[in-house]
């Protein structure tokens, strides 16, 4: 007979696909989210349950306990379900909707922390499992960042599938970098297999720290590394193996959203975040290729995961990812050209009530403007920060009421007199709409919203005049 005997042995042989492509080289994508749990993440899932059950750190009846953007925990929580272990997944809040629902789906227990935690923090996902791993009797934390089986389900299995699948005639090997395993693991068994030859090129958002960037938050899931502002010392996985890597590419979001979104219209693959990112590098190194090149780049999992972002048009356009309807007034029209021109006024959570009211006054900002955390990320005045990074507002008229009732002094820090964040909008989002947004809130200001940046102040007069 044709058949499998458990849903285990469903797990990777995925195929290889050619994309179409402007550039002579072949690019051949490694659809990964044929695995039978839907991501590369079964491999590592599969093999690290094993291991541990080989070295005796995982019994009968056990727990099996990771922190995860999800991807990691469907893959321990399949293979859990399958060999009848119990598992708890702790996942940040920043995590799809669908991904947490899929690692309910398999029986895992899960538990959501706030994303944005300096790794430091108590709450953060990592610390959280860490604590419930050594506090449950028969626990074993996978720890996916450091786990030597997580680049080796890689070595043995990603690596193989893909030489006998080009029957060696592999070049270049393109893959995101989110704990390191993929390319880490298969990276190096293309090398080895190759006599040194396949090039091994890291494909990374391009605000992660991985390519050099000052690791402030983007929107890509699961790939790359994110610095939180107050990390004081930054970790890298061990998992992650830079020897074995030749290069590492920037993406920036906009990019890899748009090659995403594409590739689901023009190709008929719907796939995840990362894979966008992953294939705009892949394409760089396949237009600098000849056409003897052989491309293949890793897509980590499905378009599914992420239909309430990436392909859902009121995420994008909120987020300035998406151009909006040209046709009428949008708020990149109602946005004063001085507002564009100006700089954000640079205000963190220690700068003082005296310094904030000093900018505000000479930018003569009378309404909000947008607090920002302290700390190495973001780096100064003239970086534009992400949405993410507006963690509150101050105005001109708070802080001086403030003052004058005694409820501060100059010498406070912000932090100690933060109002909410200003909601923000797309630029390309109809101002109409904004407007009227805008005036169900407390708020006169807002922030305007340019690939995925705040880029300038904009007030409900501004979105008024616009769409009248
Ligand atoms: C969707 C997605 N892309 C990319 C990655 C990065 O892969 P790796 O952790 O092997 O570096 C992951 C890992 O969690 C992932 O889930």
């Amino acid at each position: 007979m044709d058949v499998y005997e458990s849903a285990l042995d469903l797990i990777g042989g995925t195929p290889l696909v050619r994309l179409r492509t402007d550039s002579p080289a072949a690019v051949y994508a490694k659809l990964e989210y044929l695995s039978i749990g839907g991501s590369a993440k079964d491999r590592i899932g599969r093999l690290m349950i094993e291991q541990a059950e080989r070295d005796g750190l995982l019994r009968p009846g056990g727990t099996i306990v990771e922190a995860t953007s999800g991807n990691t925990g469907i893959g321990l929580a399949l293979v859990a379900a399958e060999k009848g272990y119990r598992s708890v997944m702790v996942v940040s809040d920043r995590a799809s909707e669908e991904k947490v629902a899929t690692l309910r789906a398999f029986g895992a227990e899960v538990v959501v922390k706030p994303g944005g935690l300096p790794r430091q923090h108590p709450d953060h996902p990592v610390s959280t499992a860490a604590r419930i791993a050594e506090t449950t009797p028969g626990a074993w934390l996978a720890n996916q960042y450091d786990n030597p089986a997580n680049p080796e389900a890689h070595y043995l299995t990603t690596g193989p599938e893909i030489w006998r699948q080009t029957q060696g005639r592999v070049t270049h090997l393109v893959s995101c970098i989110g704990t390191g395993g993929t390319i880490s693991g298969a990276g190096r068994y293309l090398k080895e297999v190759s006599g040194d030859s396949v090039q091994v090129i890291g494909a990374d958002p391009a605000s992660s720290v991985y390519s050099g960037g000052d690791g402030r938050p983007y929107f890509i899931e699961a790939a790359g590394h994110f610095l939180h502002p107050e990390t004081t010392d930054d970790v890298w996985p061990t998992s992650y193996h830079q020897d074995v890597v030749d290069r590492v590419i920037p993406v920036a979001d906009r990019l890899a959203l748009d090659t995403l979104r594409q590739l689901a219209r023009e190709q008929g693959l719907l796939v995840g975040g990362s894979s966008g990112t992953a294939l705009a590098a892949a394409q760089q190194v396949a237009a600098e290729s000849g056409s003897d090149a052989v491309v293949v780049v890793i897509m980590p999992d499905s378009g599914r995961l992420y239909l309430s972002k990436y392909f859902n048009d009121t995420w994008m356009l909120r987020l300035g990812f998406l151009d909006g309807d040209k046709s009428r007034a949008r708020v990149a029209d109602a946005t004063p050209p001085d507002a564009r021109a100006t700089p954000l006024p640079y205000l963190n959570t220690r700068t003082t009530v005296g310094e904030a009211l000093a900018v505000l006054r000479a930018r003569e900002l009378g309404g909000a403007a947008p607090v920002l955390p302290a700390g190495p990320c973001p780096a100064g005045p003239d970086r534009r920060p992400t949405a993410p990074e507006l963690t509150g507002s101050v105005s001109l008229s708070g802080l001086e009421a403030a003052i004058h009732d005694g409820a501060a002094t100059p010498a406070d820090p912000l932090s100690d007199h933060l109002a909410p964040p200003l909601p923000h909008f797309g630029y390309g989002e109809p101002a109409g709409e904004a407007y009227d947004q805008l005036a169900r809130t407390a708020h006169e200001t807002a922030v305007v919203v340019h690939d995925g940046c705040a880029v300038a102040l904009i007030t409900a007069a501004d979105l008024h005049a616009a769409a009248r």
